[in-house]
């Protein structure tokens, strides 16, 4: 059997990375958040006061950036020049501003370069925004996976209650439509569906549910 390369786009909050995690395990592929790349670049962009707005410096610095997704155990970790930012690229902070570095071009550019490299071997769950559309335009398998703004801010909500955090959903959903806006909007590589995606709405689906659905178009192919 061949070893497929499966692309996963959708907006913050649709359970790609939930989603992709459990698929790659099943099939025995490698996971590669690209999402958790991005985050990591803005990490640092972050800690040295970077301006957001000099796009030639952020730039600049993608160029010297070491960022490595590696398996430790069940623990998939993002390495940042050698250092782990697994935890700290979730927070807050890092989820408003990726946008903002990740509509930079010389950004895109060179974390696409990582992303294929990654993905040369086959055997690949990537998810993303740009996956299918720019990254991997070859992918085997495309899904785009989406669900109502309503019920990804839910359960955005939910995850970030259970981690004893003190949130208001209305300012979550704002955050949402926010980070989407500048990602389907941007020049380069914005989120959108690939023409030969195959549209999977998981408003009313859990997440087993949404995992049979994509394994079943895997046997399919
Ligand atoms: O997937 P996640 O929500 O962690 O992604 C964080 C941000 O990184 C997105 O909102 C987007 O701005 C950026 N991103 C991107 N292209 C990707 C993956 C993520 O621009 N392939």
């Amino acid at each position: 059997e061949k070893d497929l390369v499966i692309a996963i786009d959708g907006p913050a909050g649709a359970g790609k990375s939930t989603v992709a995690k459990i698929i790659a395990e099943r099939l025995g592929y490698i996971y590669i958040d690209t999402g958790a790349m991005y985050r990591a670049l803005t990490l640092k962009v972050l800690n040295q006061a970077y301006d957001l707005e000099d796009e030639k410096k952020l730039g600049t610095l993608a160029e010297n950036t070491d960022i490595k997704l590696v398996k430790a155990g069940e623990d998939n970790l993002v390495l940042l020049d050698g250092e782990d930012v697994t935890a700290e690229i979730r927070d807050n902070k890092v989820s408003n501003n990726v946008s903002v570095v990740a509509k930079v071009a010389k950004v895109r550019e060179e974390m696409v370069k990582l992303q294929r490299q990654m993905a040369q071997s086959g055997g690949v769950v990537m998810d993303g925004r740009d996956i299918g559309t720019v990254v991997l335009p070859d992918a085997d398998i495309k899904i785009f996976l989406t669900a109502s703004v309503e019920e990804r801010a839910q359960r955005r909500y939910d995850e970030l209650i259970d981690k004893g955090e003190d949130v208001d959903l209305e300012q979550i959903k704002g955050e949402i439509i926010r980070r989407d806006d500048i990602d389907k909007n941007r020049e380069v590589a914005p989120l959108t569906e690939a023409e030969d995606a195959i549209y999977v709405d998981t408003t009313k689906l859990d997440i087993g549910q949404v995992v049979e659905e994509i394994l079943n178009i895997c046997q399919e192919v």
